[in-house]
């Protein structure tokens, strides 16, 4: 009897933990006070020499029975076009400081070999150089930017290489252009003066690299109607020392912006960085915290650029983000090939969430890397194409993409594992430009729905509508036996209470809701 009672009594309390715990809420006000626009290049992509990315996946062999124009790999072409990415960066990442721009251009059987020294020691045959990249940014649509080569080329080499893409003068690189097969300058605008200088870009001190960035960008010459936005190697992750540094020692006339690298680690541990697949729930909480970090970082390395640059033209450019997990078994450990998971899809939101928030100085980002390398877009095995819970955010989030920004205060409850808590949601919103109003919204927790009401300042709408994401586990993924695993869904959890827009957004989901 005594047994019994226990035992009622812990049925009671257990069922009292799930009330509370199933009506969770929360609370955002969402303001029109903002001359804010969030630039489209925040939605930006990078495509570096490295395993799968460029060579069987955008750039395949001739014999692969796909929809191609030269070898670029058209399937792909349109799923990116649909998504609306606005820049691609290349040739790396690491490669880039090894790449020397004549290797790949001219007759392709005559083009030199060379080792790929940071990813997996394979043979690059160059036959994707720089016409094929332009022919691939034509082909999408979105603006080239070029990651130049300080670490192992010189100034004249990169010099060189801007003349060679933007001058219509006569000249004799302006000659071998024509002869290549472009006559017309590509105006490329988008110019990277090095990659990681501070670690695989050269291994230099915030100090040397500041003077090689003057003394680069002095040779990196303006074309008609290709006026460069240089941009400076910057920071890694926590490295505020280098930011100070680079905005102390650079004028800001030269730098178009300053980049930012910074990965999330499921583990936090590079030596053992976790699965894409297979995590339990603390690993996944703690991949959360380490993605929310990118608000700690954009927010820091801010408040020093404000302070040699209060007016913000200096832009904060996070041209390498996204979740670095273990490489999958039995692939090359050179290659970065990583499945992609519905934490995937979350740390996108919130990632993208974080940048629009901080559209005032963060211009431009890169997810790290659009195709078969980390965290993708698209995952490609021969023919064969799937698109990855990530790719779906970025469909939904285009929305936001020059859409004015509007300023949002979230009173939300915690997500709690292990003694440890987090905000289980976080949001952005904006109004486009025919005024309708998107909200994305990413609900962290696993276990519980959370109704949050919305207050919406000085803005007048009347009908709500929204796209959904979300899954059974935060584990799943698309696979090419089953790419359509996790696809977005018609939302139907919103709804105008008075002048209040009411929304319950399920456990583990990302929304996007559309205000008429
Ligand atoms: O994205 C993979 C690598 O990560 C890049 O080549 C490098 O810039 C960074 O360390």
């Amino acid at each position: 009897m005594k047994k019994k009672t226990l035992t009622h009594l812990f049925t009671w309390l257990f069922c009292l933990g799930s009330a509370t715990a199933f009506s969770q809420t929360g609370t955002i006000t969402i303001s029109n006070n903002s001359n804010t626009t969030i630039n489209k290049n925040i939605y930006g992509q990078f495509a570096e020499h490295l395993g799968h990315g460029i060579y069987g996946g955008f750039w395949v062999d001739k014999s692969l029975p796909v929809k191609k124009q030269d070898r670029i790999r058209l399937d792909v072409v349109e799923a990116l076009k649909k998504i609306k990415i606005p820049n691609l960066r290349w040739p790396g990442g690491c490669f880039a400081d090894e790449y020397h721009w004549r290797d790949g251009i001219g007759p392709k059987a005559q083009r030199p070999r060379m080792v790929n020294t940071n990813w997996g020691g394979v043979t690059e045959d160059n036959s994707f150089g720089t016409h094929e990249f332009l022919e691939l940014c034509s082909l999408l649509k979105c603006e080239p930017y070029v990651a130049g080569n300080v670490g192992s080329g010189t100034v004249e080499e990169m010099s060189k290489w801007i003349e060679y893409l933007n001058s219509n003068s006569t000249s004799t690189v302006v000659q071998e252009r024509a002869k290549n097969g472009h006559p017309e300058p590509y105006k490329v605008t988008f110019w990277g003066v090095g990659n990681e200088s501070w670690g695989c870009g050269g291994n230099m001190t915030p100090e040397f690299y500041a003077d090689q960035f003057k003394r680069y960008a002095s040779f990196a010459k303006d074309y008609p109607g290709a006026r460069l936005k240089k941009i400076a190697s910057g920071p890694n992750s926590d490295d505020y020392n280098w930011t100070e540094v680079c905005m102390k020692n650079i004028p800001q006339y030269m730098m178009y912006g300053l980049s930012l690298h910074y990965y999330t680690i499921p583990t936090g541990q590079w030596g053992k960085k976790g699965s894409a697949t297979s995590f339990s729930e603390s690993e996944y909480f703690n991949t959360m915290v380490n993605c929310l970090k990118m608000e700690e970082l954009v927010t820091k390395h801010s408040a020093i650029m404000d302070k040699y640059d209060p007016e913000k033209k200096v832009a904060l450019i996070v041209d390498e983000w996204g979740v670095w997990t273990d490489p999958e078994p039995g692939t090359n450990p050179g290659f970065l090939f990583q499945q992609n998971s519905l934490r995937d899809a979350l740390i996108a939101g919130t990632t993208l969430n974080i940048f629009n928030n901080h559209s005032d100085r963060v211009k431009m980002a890169a997810l790290a890397q659009t195709i078969n390398v980390l965290q993708s877009l698209i995952l490609t095995d021969k023919e064969k194409i799937v698109l990855t819970p990530t790719y779906h955010v970025f469909d939904m989030y285009k929305v936001h993409q020059d859409a004015k920004y509007l300023p949002i205060k979230l009173d939300v409850p915690d997500y709690e594992v292990d003694g440890k808590k987090i905000a289980a949601v976080n949001a952005s919103a904006s109004q486009d430009a025919a005024g309708k109003i998107h909200i994305s919204l990413v609900n962290l927790d696993i276990h519980h729905p959370i109704t949050i009401t919305t207050a919406l300042q000085d803005i007048k709408w009347s009908a709500v509508s929204g796209q959904v994401l979300t899954s059974a586990n935060v584990t799943n993924i698309n696979t090419f036996a089953d790419p359509n695993k996790i696809h977005l869904s018609n939302f139907t959890g919103a709804k105008k209470d008075g002048d209040k827009l009411v929304v319950t957004l399920p456990a583990k989901s990302i929304v996007t809701l559309e205000l008429n």
